[in-house]
């Protein structure tokens, strides 16, 4: 069986995010989403609702499960008996974080393969941080993230459920 392991803070998990994670599932038998825990990094959502609000939206996504991970995710992907990382790649800027990110992954682990998929262009400019800043501000979300998403980011800032 082929697992791949898709890691990433997903503070919030974007529409994005799930379009490769569905994509990702094309291609591999089990696609873990692995959610690192960082303890210096703290977000906006805590790790058990980043968990909460993947679970409720990989539902009815057969192959799909999810995890957190600390400390090297080579180790962790080689844990869960899995040699491939899988990562969205959107513009020229998140190259050079990936490339770098992916030979250092190489240099710890050989074995392990790093497997990039171009995203959507739908998805081309969305990101949890633009996602976050739009919805503190009272900006409109719906249909950049999933619905759960969205509701939990208006909650999170105090903004009235949407009325339609
Ligand atoms: O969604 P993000 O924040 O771009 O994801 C980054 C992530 C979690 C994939 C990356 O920070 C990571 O792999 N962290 C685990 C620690 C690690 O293995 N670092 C060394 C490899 S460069």
């Amino acid at each position: 069986m082929k697992i791949a392991v898709y890691p990433g803070s997903f503070d919030p998990i974007t529409n994005g995010h799930l379009s490769i994670l569905r994509r990702g599932l094309d291609i591999f038998e089990r696609v873990i989403v692995a959610v690192a825990v960082n303890p210096e990094k703290s977000g906006l959502f805590s790790i058990p609702e980043r968990l909460e609000m993947i679970n409720e939206v990989i539902a009815n996504l057969p192959g799909a499960s999810v995890d957190t991970f600390d400390g090297l995710l080579v180790d962790y992907v080689e844990s869960v008996n899995s040699n491939v990382i899988l990562r969205g790649l959107r513009a020229m800027s998140d190259f050079e974080y990936e490339f770098q990110m992916a030979l250092m992954n190489r240099r710890l682990k050989r074995r392990v393969q790093s497997v990039f998929l171009m995203t959507d262009y739908k998805w081309f400019y969305v990101s949890s941080t633009i996602i976050k800043e739009a919805a503190a501000l009272g900006g409109d979300t719906n249909g950049l993230v999933p619905q759960v998403v969205a509701r939990r980011l208006r909650e999170k800032f105090g903004l009235p459920p949407k009325t339609k």
